[in-house]
C-alpha cells in the first residue's frame, strides 16, 4: 500500500518555506500528475502510476538557487530519506529513486522510467507557462545577482534551446514536444527582437522571483496583459496550471 495523500501532504508543509518559487510545490505537483499522465497514457499498471505520481512529487526536494550544483544526487538522497521515515517498501523505494535518478537526463528507458523526466522537460519546462516560470527563476537565481536581467534572460532561453534538443524524447511524443516546444522557441525569437510582450512577461516574472511576492502560481494569475500575445500566454499558461491542458495533450499523441 503507498501512502500516497500523506507524503503528498508532507511535501506541502515541506514546501512552504522553500527557496524558490520555480520549484515549489505546485512545481512538484504538476510533475507529479504530469509523471501518472504519461504512464497512464502507455497503459500503465497502477503500481506504476503510483511510482510515478510519488516521485515527482518528491524529484526536487533539495533545490538550491544555483545551477552550479548538481541536485539529482542530493534530491534523491532526501527522497530515500523522506520514504524511509514513512516505512515504504524497499521495492517501492528503489523504483521511485530509480524515476528520480534520470529526472535531468534523457535516456533509452521506458516511459514508465522516464516519466517524471518527461513531465519535468516537457510540461514544466515548455510551454507558455515556462515563459513566466523562467524569467522567475533567474530573478531569484543567486547565480544572476549582478547582471543585467534582460541579458540573462535572453542568455538563459538560448541554453535551454540548446540543451533540450527534441530528438531526446521518445518518437511517439513528437506531436506533442512540438506544441510545447512552439512556445519555447517563439517567446525566445520575441525577446530577441525586443518584442514589448515578451519584455513585459519577463520583468513581471523576473521581479517577482526577485522578491517572491507571489506564488508562481499567484504571479500568472495577477499578471495584466496589455497585448493580444500576452492574453494568449497568460491563458495557456494557466491552463496548463489548472490541468485543462490534458483533454489537448491527449490529441497531440498517437
Ligand atoms: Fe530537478
Ligand atoms: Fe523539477
Amino acid at each position: 500500500m503507498i501512502m500516497l495523500k500523506q507524503i503528498e501532504n508532507i511535501v506541502k508543509e515541506k514546501t512552504k518555506s522553500v527557496k524558490s518559487i520555480a520549484h515549489g510545490f505546485g512545481h512538484l505537483k504538476r510533475t507529479a500528475m504530469g509523471a501518472r499522465w504519461f504512464v497512464v497514457r502507455v497503459n500503465g499498471s497502477k503500481k506504476e502510476q503510483d511510482l510515478a505520481y510519488i516521485a515527482g512529487l518528491i524529484h526536487d526536494l533539495y533545490r538550491p538557487l544555483t545551477e552550479k550544483i548538481d541536485h539529482t544526487e542530493s534530491s534523491v538522497k532526501d527522497a530515500r530519506n523522506l520514504l524511509l521515515e514513512l516505512n515504504v517498501d524497499r521495492d517501492v523505494i528503489n523504483m521511485v529513486l530509480e524515476l528520480i535518478k534520470v529526472h535531468r537526463k534523457p535516456s533509452e528507458k521506458s516511459i514508465f522510467k522516464q516519466s517524471v523526466y518527461l513531465a519535468d522537460k516537457i510540461f514544466e519546462q515548455m510551454g507558455a507557462y515556462v515563459t513566466f516560470r523562467v524569467c522567475a527563476y533567474v530573478g531569484e537565481c543567486k547565480d544572476y545577482l549582478n547582471v543585467p536581467p534582460m541579458e540573462v534572460i535572453k542568455r538563459y532561453f538560448e541554453m535551454r534551446i540548446n540543451r533540450i534538443s527534441k530528438s531526446d524524447f521518445p518518437k511517439k511524443l513528437s506531436g506533442l514536444v512540438n506544441y510545447q516546444w512552439k512556445w519555447l522557441m517563439e517567446y525566445a525569437s520575441a525577446l530577441n527582437k525586443e518584442e514589448k510582450w515578451a519584455i513585459c512577461i519577463a520583468k513581471t516574472a523576473y521581479e517577482n522571483g526577485r522578491t517572491h511576492k507571489l506564488s508562481l502560481e499567484n504571479m500568472i494569475k495577477n499578471f495584466k496583459p496589455k497585448s493580444k500575445k500576452g492574453i494568449e500566454y497568460k491563458k495557456e499558461a494557466l491552463d496548463y496550471i489548472n490541468g485543462k491542458k490534458f483533454n489537448r495533450f491527449e490529441l497531440l499523441i498517437p
